[in-house]
């Protein structure tokens, strides 16, 4: 059978230039931002593949929405609008908008955790991490096993190891344990899926354990693919009514729009008890702003109630899974060392096995970051030691579990000639990979320190 090019399945009505640069000028672009490309201008990048999140394009009928946005403070239509739409999605009677999704991790995590309480994950985000420890708790990792071999295909290697989840409850006891929170797709563990009979069986025991499960749904459409492709029974049901089964397991969620809510900025928190509802109906007004925009304008409502249909539609999803692994595929066959499968939003990078020669301590990853944006203007993010990695009693390193990079691909942005350039880099990279070198940290705040760290070339 013939099969034919997965083509961008829109038309480009709105354009916006990319500023070309040189070798020369990127290197000293990137010395002026300290080597970490989140220092730099987005000018001096070509590609931006730093992330998917609030980088989508919005289609035509997003931006008609706009213009009808309600601005009124209280009760705009635009909210009842988006109220309904985030309800048929995901059934839960309680929903709180907030300006992006770490708001709403701040809020109900902050509610919850304090000193003496642990939350699980399959993989805790940066922000989702940084909000936990923040109120004094605890954040556990509870990745399957497969999870941790970059080279091992396996179809749902974002499942939360649920063998330990339950020796983790008896260890805590389930009464110290927060909440479990399930991100779809795992995106710390490779952009991997999970599978609609894990997100069912941790839904079970944390049933049985009086736990509250918390979906991270910030990429469900696109995890909702995978089910369907990948999971028997799954596959003549629509990708919408696969995310709703998802749901349907846990007692709530979180969600940053700007991913899987084809938005520039926007997310919620949504809620199956009304108790729980109430305290961080609290917290919302307190900081985000009322009930019923939340940090958001009454345009940004609109644009996000078309974003979370839009999404589910099948000639987009199949066009996002298929171009990402188009990206993942043509690297692979340069011997680039890549996690297996491509996951949804992303491909990630092996950089440990790239570079062997630069030890964990003068951070691998980092080092291709800032190849890939000397030699070809590309901007990606370091998921490894830098992001995660802590420091014992005498100062020594204790390295992340892997020493990924990421390239996250935007949505509706880049086409394919975008991305063969970006293959055309890595034949570069891979012919020159013996002379990258390791960087040292120079400076770096307490939380988060991937975001304005310093560094310099070992
Ligand atoms: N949860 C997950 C799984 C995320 O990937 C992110 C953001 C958040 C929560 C927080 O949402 O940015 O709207 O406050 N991830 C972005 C990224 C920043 O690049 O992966 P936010």
């Amino acid at each position: 059978m013939h099969h034919k090019v997965i083509i961008e399945p829109f038309r480009i009505k709105t354009v916006e230039a990319i500023a070309m640069t040189t070798d020369q000028e990127r290197r000293q672009f990137l010395k002026d931002a300290h080597f970490n490309p989140f220092l730099l201008k987005s000018e001096q990048v070509i590609i931006d593949l730093l992330t998917d999140s609030g980088t989508s394009a919005m289609s035509a009928s997003q931006w008609s929405a706009m213009m009808s946005g309600d601005e009124s403070y209280a009760g705009a239509r635009s909210w009842h609008r988006l109220e309904k739409t985030i309800h048929d999605l995901t059934g839960y009677p309680h929903i709180l908008p907030t300006h992006q999704g770490r708001a709403a991790e701040r809020i109900l995590y902050s509610h919850l955790g304090g000193k003496g309480k642990v939350f699980i994950s399959n993989t805790h985000f940066d922000t989702t991490r940084a909000n936990i420890e923040f109120s004094g708790a605890a954040a556990i990792d509870c990745p399957v096993e497969e999870s941790l071999h970059t080279e091992v295909t396996y179809p749902f290697k974002g499942n939360l190891d649920t063998k330990r989840l339950r020796a983790l409850i008896k260890e805590h006891g389930s009464e110290n344990i927060a909440a479990v929170i399930l991100t779809v797709t795992n995106n710390t563990g490779g952009g991997q899926p999970v599978s609609m009979a894990n997100a069912r069986e941790v839904g079970e025991i944390c049933k049985q354990n009086g736990i509250l499960f918390i979906l991270d749904a910030c990429r469900i459409a696109e995890n909702a693919y995978f089910i369907n492709h990948r999971e028997r029974g799954y596959g003549e049901k629509t990708y919408k009514e696969i995310a709703q089964e998802m749901f349907s397991y846990a007692d709530g969620c979180v969600m940053s729009a700007k991913k899987d809510g084809l938005v520039n900025i926007g997310g919620f928190l949504a809620l199956r008890d009304k108790e729980l509802s109430d305290a961080c109906t609290s917290l919302l007004i307190i900081t985000e702003g009322f009930t019923t925009y939340g940090g958001l304008a009454g345009r940004d409502m609109e644009a996000m109630s078309v974003g979370l249909q839009e999404v589910f539609e099948p000639d987009y999803l199949t066009y996002r899974i298929r171009s990402t692994q188009y990206l993942g595929d043509k690297i692979h066959e340069l011997g680039v060392p890549i996690m297996l499968p491509v996951g949804g939003h992303a491909v990630y990078v092996d950089s440990m096995k790239l570079y062997p020669h630069i030890p964990v301590d003068e951070y691998p990853g980092q080092s291709l970051v800032c190849e890939l944006y000397e030699k070809g203007g590309i901007r990606c993010v370091e998921i490894g030691s830098v992001m995660f990695g802590k420091y014992d009693e005498t100062g020594k390193l204790i390295p992340a579990a892997m020493e990924l990079v990421r390239l996250a691909i935007p949505r509706r942005v880049y086409t394919q000639s975008h991305v063969d350039y970006v293959v055309e880099v890595f034949r570069e990279i891979v012919a020159t990979k013996d002379l990258a070198r390791g960087l040292r940290i120079v400076r770096e705040p307490r939380f988060l320190r991937h975001f304005t760290a310093h560094f310099e070339r070992v």
